[in-house]
């Protein structure tokens, strides 16, 4: 199986990155989906503008349903591809944002703080060497009450969804790839995506990781089966906690 880790993903992602934003809208409900999954952060209740953090932004799509979701947040943006942040650099944003390169593994060395009411991860949790410590991290960046989105291509389980994803990968996806020069990329899609958890092994990889309230919600068109939400909640401590703009949002806000 050719699944990219690390520098060598980040340098497949420099080189993808001129023709990715084409790609994406040639998949139907894409931009569609992250709205949704901003949505159910469960942050547009208003109250004060939310501090966000996106992990694995990219081009800056998934930044931009934060943006449209969430107007006003105050949004942190990272990813380890320089030429991905590139062209997240250039598109125009309403409010400014931070956009820092790092690999997520390394945010407090480039200055990555925190607190964050809530931290979005679109289709980046699958590529990281070690998802569970990247969850971890994202709990300690949470205020207490935070919210987590990840959104990520995590299969249900069932043979039709995966037969599914290796059609649409095979028959579309792969080869438009390989005449752009980004075969290993896209293959290492493939593979990461049916080597990952399914969306109910997620969901239990985040509660391990301590986050509670944890949900799998679906998404609709062609994705069913195959691309999920997984949302969750920081528990609140004893003592902290309150006034975070995730509380006074809440619980069922945006779903
Ligand atoms: C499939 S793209 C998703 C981009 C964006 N979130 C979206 O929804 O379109 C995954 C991104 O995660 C980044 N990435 C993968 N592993 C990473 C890591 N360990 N640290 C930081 N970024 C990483 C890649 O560079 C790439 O830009």
């Amino acid at each position: 199986m050719s699944v990219l880790r690390d520098a060598e993903l980040a340098t497949a992602f420099d080189h993808a990155a001129r023709s990715y934003d084409a790609l994406v809208a040639a998949n139907p409900g894409y931009h569609a989906h992250l709205r949704r999954s901003a949505r159910r952060l469960g942050l547009s209740g208003g109250g004060p503008a939310p501090r966000v953090l996106d992990l694995g932004c990219g081009t800056g799509a998934s930044t931009a349903a934060l943006a449209a979701v969430l107007p006003g947040a105050d949004i942190t943006a990272v990813d380890a591809s320089a030429g991905m942040l590139r062209r997240a650099a250039l598109r125009p944003w309403p409010t400014p944002v931070r956009f820092v390169q790092s690999p997520v593994e390394r945010l407090a060395a480039a200055g990555v703080h925190g607190p964050f009411d809530a931290v979005f991860a679109a289709y980046l949790l699958r590529n990281t060497a070690d998802p569970d410590a990247v969850l971890a991290q994202a709990h300690r960046l949470l205020a207490p009450g935070g919210r987590l989105a990840v959104h990520e291509y995590a299969l249900s389980g069932r043979a039709a969804h995966r037969a599914v994803w290796n059609a649409v990968c095979g028959g579309f996806v792969l080869p438009v790839a390989t005449l752009l020069g980004d075969g290993a990329l896209y293959r290492h899609l493939r593979h990461s995506v049916v080597a990952f958890d399914t969306a109910r092994q997620l969901a239990r990889r985040v509660e391990r990781a301590g986050f509670e309230r944890v949900r799998v919600l679906p998404l609709p068109g062609w994705q069913t089966g195959i691309t999920h939400t997984v949302v969750a909640r920081r528990p609140f401590t004893a003592d902290g906690g309150a006034g975070t703009a995730a509380r006074r949002a809440g619980e069922e806000a945006g779903r």
